[in-house]
């Protein structure tokens, strides 16, 4: 395996999850990688397992600064950045218009959509000049939320769609130098958290929902692993095999865009 030999990926959050796993196939094609990870203790265990081929550096990414700091630390170390990655996010349990106070929504729009939506952009804008040199490319993890109801409530639901914005803006601004593309998963076992403004920091996504009853509503019929996503993130850094894709959304969401979400008894039971 081989397929991203020679290349550089900074990854927001790839200390867990998703991240992680994205991480892991991406040293086995042969990538060397930067982490910016605000989990002290996931920065360190990434720095000890890869001590080559991994640059972690803890830091949010809600501050621009932390962004640029992680850029610095991947150029230092492998002097080239071929790809950056925005996967860093938080859910928010569903939290509805209706049940939830004018306060709550207030902050927890603000918590949300300053790591979901800001995140991304001060990641891509930090990473933009070494990216620009090096022609490489974007990807931002979205999820079912950025096209359909009802894999979250309003907060987390706009800030995924507003990540299809970004896609788009940045894949017409940085042609045509860099490709900006986006993977949408479905549901998976990870240790998504939701946000501290709606009192949800140590509730984990699968405390509210069951893998039953995931499976129940995607068409293929099984509940993913977030190994079951890295795919098309190889495919879309790999040069060899993504010349073409820009301003692209690939919905790896097990078939549910067939028929977006349904029978979800009372909106929440995913
Ligand atoms: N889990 C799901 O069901 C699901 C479904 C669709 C999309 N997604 C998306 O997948 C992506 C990865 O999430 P995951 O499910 O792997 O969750 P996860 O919590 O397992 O991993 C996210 C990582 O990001 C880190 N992080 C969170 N906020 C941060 C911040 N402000 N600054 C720096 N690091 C921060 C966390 O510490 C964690 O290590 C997210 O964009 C999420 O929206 C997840």
């Amino acid at each position: 395996m081989s397929r991203l030999a020679g290349q550089v990926a900074l990854i927001t959050g790839g200390g867990s999850g998703l991240g992680l796993a994205i991480l892991r196939r991406f040293v086995a094609e042969g990538a060397r990688i930067g982490v910016l990870e605000r989990d002290a203790g996931r920065v360190e265990a990434l720095n000890t397992e890869f001590p080559d081929a991994v640059v972690a550096v803890a830091g949010d990414v809600r501050s621009y600064d932390d962004n640029l700091r992680a850029v610095e630390a991947v150029l230092d170390r492998f002097d080239r950045l071929d790809c950056f990655i925005g996967n860093a996010a938080i859910w928010d349990h569903g939290a509805s218009l209706v049940d939830r106070s004018g306060e709550d929504l207030d902050k927890g729009f603000d918590e949300l959509f300053a790591i979901n939506v800001k995140g991304y952009l001060l990641g891509a804008k930090a990473a933009a000049p070494a990216l620009i040199a090096s022609e490489g490319s974007i990807i931002f993890t979205l999820s079912n939320s950025a096209f359909y109801p009802g894999g979250g409530g309003p907060l987390y639901t706009a800030s995924k769609h507003a990540g299809v914005g970004l896609v788009r803006q940045l894949a017409y601004e940085l042609a045509p130098k860099v490709r900006v593309n986006a993977v949408a998963p479905s549901g998976m076992a990870s240790d998504l958290r939701g946000a501290a403004a709606l009192g949800q920091q140590d509730q984990k996504i699968m405390d509210s929902r069951s893998p039953d009853a995931i499976r129940a509503i995607l068409p293929l019929q099984f509940f993913p692993e977030p190994d079951d996503f890295v795919g098309p993130y190889v495919m879309l850094a790999s040069r060899q095999d993504n010349r073409t894709l820009s301003g692209v959304m690939i919905n790896a969401d097990c078939g549910l865009g067939i028929r977006g979400i349904r029978h979800v008894a009372g909106g929440m039971q995913l």
